[in-house]
Formats: C-alpha cells, sequence, structure tokens
C-alpha cells in the first residue's frame, strides 16, 4: 500500500488539497482531525474535564466510513461529520488532542486504515508519529495572516471579525506546536510546501505530480 503523510498547521489548506489530490490519483484520504474533533465533541455534550474523558475512552467508538469517496465519522454510530465543524469543537479538539491516552486511543485506528489502503493521511503528526515510514511525506504551510485571510473568505457567518479567526489561528497554533505528545513538527524527510503565494490548483497539481511519481517508483 502507498501512504502519503501530510501535515502542517491549521487553515493551510489541508484538507482540500489533500481531497482535491486524492480524487486525481484514486487514492482514499483520510481527514484525522476529524477523529480528535469527534472525541472532542464527546467531551463537550458530555460535559467532560481531562480526567473524565480518559475514563470514558473505553465507551467511545469512532469509526470512518466512505460514502462516495466522502469521509464520513461516526460517534458510537452516530454521524458527526457535521456536528463536528463549529469553532467550539475546533477549540475542543485542539484541547483534546494534547492529552497522550486520546492520541493513544486514535493511533490504532489511523494504523490500520494507512495499512489496508492506498491513502493521503492528514494531521499533525502524521509524518512524525503514525505513519514515520510513508512514501512521501509533505509539510504544508502557509503565514498565519495568509490561513487567516483564506479562513475568514470562506465564512458564510461574518460574526466573527478577521482578527478573532487570526487570533484563533494563532492560539491553535502555539497549542499544537506546544504540547508534549506529538507536537506540530515538519520530519525531517518532509518536504516543505509554503503555499503563502500559491494558488490552491498550483498546490494541487505540485501534490498530484509527487504522488504520481511515488506511484511510478
Ligand atoms: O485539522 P483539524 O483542524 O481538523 O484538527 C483539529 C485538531 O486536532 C487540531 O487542533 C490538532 C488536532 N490534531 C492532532 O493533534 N493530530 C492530528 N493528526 C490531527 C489533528
Amino acid at each position: 500500500m502507498i501512504n502519503i503523510a501530510i501535515d502542517g498547521p491549521a487553515g493551510a489548506g489541508k484538507s482540500s488539497i489533500a481531497k482535491a489530490a486524492a480524487k486525481k490519483t484514486g487514492f482514499i484520504y483520510v481527514d484525522t482531525g476529524a477523529l480528535y474533533r469527534a472525541a472532542a465533541l464527546y467531551y463537550i455534550e458530555n460535559k467532560l474535564d481531562k480526567n473524565g474523558l480518559i475514563e470514558k475512552l473505553p465507551e467511545i467508538s469512532v469509526e470512518l466510513k466512505y460514502e462516495n469517496g466522502e469521509q464520513q465519522v461516526f460517534l458510537n454510530g452516530r454521524n458527526v461529520s457535521g456536528d463536528i465543524r463549529t469553532p467550539e469543537v475546533s477549540m475542543g479538539a485542539s484541547e483534546v488532542s494534547a492529552i497522550p491516552e486520546v492520541r493513544d486511543f486514535l493511533f490504532g485506528l489511523q494504523k490500520k486504515i494507512a495499512r489496508e489502503n492506498d491513502i493521503i493521511m492528514d494531521g499533525r503528526d502524521i509524518g512524525t508519529v503514525v505513519l514515520p515510514d510513508a512514501d512521501l511525506k509533505i509539510y504544508l504551510t502557509a503565514s498565519a495572516e495568509e490561513r487567516a485571510n483564506r479562513r475568514f473568505k470562506e465564512m458564510t457567518d461574518k460574526s466573527v471579525s478577521y482578527e478573532q479567526v487570526l487570533e484563533g489561528i494563532k492560539k491553535r497554533d502555539f497549542n499544537d506546536m506546544n504540547r508534549k505528545t506529538s507536537p506540530l513538527k515538519k520530519a525531517d524527510d518532509a518536504v516543505l510546501l509554503d503555499t503563502t503565494e500559491m494558488t490552491i490548483d498550483e498546490v494541487i497539481d505540485t501534490l498530484t505530480g509527487m504522488i504520481e511519481k511515488v506511484k511510478a517508483k
């Protein structure tokens, strides 16, 4: 199986780019952030604290299924693919992803999917921890201002200002890069792709080209 790892900070465009490249190359796109988001949703809905969540882990089931090539996330049998996309869950995911027990809990699921499929997997620790032997590793980034800019443009609900979006991105960068367990960092053997000055199509073409080379090997 061919495994492509994509890591990078929040808002770098990992998911839209990986999704498009997966479609072009016939790989399955695995969004691992959704797993942390599902754990965060459980944590928020059940009003748990950190220890409460650790205790409840045996009662949580998180599954990924694919419908028409689109990833769907299930939390204890319920499709939560929409419910996990709120700013509250984003912040919650950043919190719960710092808990080592939560990371261990989701690790096996990620490994299993990678073992059984040709995948493009995106996250924060894919090249460093989950798939250290990936066939290709990309570290996708852009300046915080540009990432906030892109996020803000995408938002239909403009009750949040650009400054608030930027602040949220910086806060998550800090959390993700400074946690003790599996912090976000570029793997030594990852290719750095800074997309600040690139259009999304340029990034997709670049990535697709790299994947096609790996496939041809
Ligand atoms: O990519 P995202 O915004 O959906 O990720 C949500 C949170 O989950 C983010 O704050 C970082 C965390 N995460 C992680 O720690 N490791 C991963 N492999 C994926 C996401």
